[in-house]
């Protein structure tokens, strides 16, 4: 299939256009290049270019025969979002039902989209399907609505459409050719490998006092290659009329501590800590229960430790310092 991968020049996009081609697929990105990186685009061509633009990405889909759409492109930041949720809204969900109406109006009927764990509170269990959305962020807010507009426009327009809440996305193509590129970085495995490379004095450790083992938050940190073939099947199996939503990561939680003793023995460096207040906002613990998507995807992460997560963003990494010079 040829398909439309709308911020196919981030991070998960871009490992997506991987897994695509892989597959067999053809990738065409549509990104307007606000976070993504032109040299990240490896397995198709780039438009350059906004979601918004119904014109252009009509264009786009009939130029390039387009026949489904991965939709990545959004705004991201949790804290951002809290100060400009106007900008939210408008990118996220306007941009989003812009892109629903051109590809509609050009009768592409699969559409998988980046939806994300932060539509449910805090739980202390590990999250399925089943439980309410309850989000605490104008980010979560927003990708909340957009998965709403979809399971709409999935009902009365005979689309097939797909939502993949991720939980911590991390790590890196293993060959280094793509990999996480924040500016500026907020997400703790890139901020653990900067001060490992010495770019940053310290990694701050927000919060030591949850109730939790070691007294730091736990996550379920996936593997990007993983998440970019839970896309592949999901574009592959969306069935026109349907609306599905997966939630996706490993099963597995970590503590901050844990991510910065891996950090340490996976780069050989001694990462100087800092414990500092919590963060607002921060749930203590974020664990899927991802048997939903094995059910019914097939899908099971193959990167779940957390030691090879930590190695393929390192090496990826030094890849990038070295191209620097
Ligand atoms: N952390 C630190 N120090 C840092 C950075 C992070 O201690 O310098 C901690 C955070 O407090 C948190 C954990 O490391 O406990 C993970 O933080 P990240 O910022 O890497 O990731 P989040 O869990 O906050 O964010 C992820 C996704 C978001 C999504 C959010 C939902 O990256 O897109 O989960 O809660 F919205």
């Amino acid at each position: 299939m040829h398909i439309l991968v709308t911020g196919g020049a981030g991070y998960v996009g871009s490992h997506a256009c991987k897994s695509l081609a892989e597959a067999g697929h053809t990738p065409v990105v549509l990104d307007n290049l606000s976070n993504g990186h032109a040299d990240a685009v490896l397995w198709g061509p780039l438009v350059e270019g906004d979601i918004a633009n119904e014109e252009l990405v009509r264009a786009t889909i009939r130029e390039h025969k387009i026949e489904g759409v991965m939709h990545f492109a959004a705004l991201a930041e949790v804290g951002e979002s809290v100060r400009e949720p106007d900008r939210y809204w408008r990118n996220n969900v306007g941009g989003t039902l812009a892109l629903l109406s051109a590809a509609r109006a050009e009768g592409v009927q699969r559409f998988v989209f980046s939806s994300t764990c932060a539509i449910f509170g805090p739980v202390d269990q590990p999250i399925s399907e089943y439980l309410p959305a309850n989000p605490l962020s104008p980010y979560g807010h927003t990708k909340l609505a957009a998965e709403m507009l979809l399971r709409d426009h999935a009902a009365a327009f005979d689309i097939g459409a797909v939502a993949l809440r991720y939980f911590n996305a991390a790590g890196a193509d293993p060959e280094s050719r793509i990999g996480e590129r924040h500016d500026p970085e907020s997400h703790l495995i890139p901020i653990a490998l900067e001060v490992a490379a010495g770019e940053r004095e310290y990694l701050a450790i927000f919060g030591t006092d949850y109730d939790t083992p070691d007294g730091t938050c736990i996550r379920d940190y996936i593997h990007v290659d993983d998440l970019s073939q839970a896309h592949v099947l999901a574009i592959e199996a969306a069935t026109p009329g349907r609306f599905d939503a997966f939630n996706l990561g490993t099963g597995i939680g970590h503590s901050v501590r844990e991510v910065a003793d891996v950090a340490a023995r996976v780069t050989g460096r001694k990462l100087t800590i800092r414990e500092e207040a919590r963060r607002p906002g921060d749930p203590p613990r974020l664990v899927a229960d991802p048997s939903k998507a094995r059910k019914v995807l097939g899908w099971q992460a193959q990167h779940t430790d957390l030691e090879t997560i930590v190695r393929h963003a390192w090496a990826f990494k030094q890849s990038q310092l070295a191209r620097a010079g």
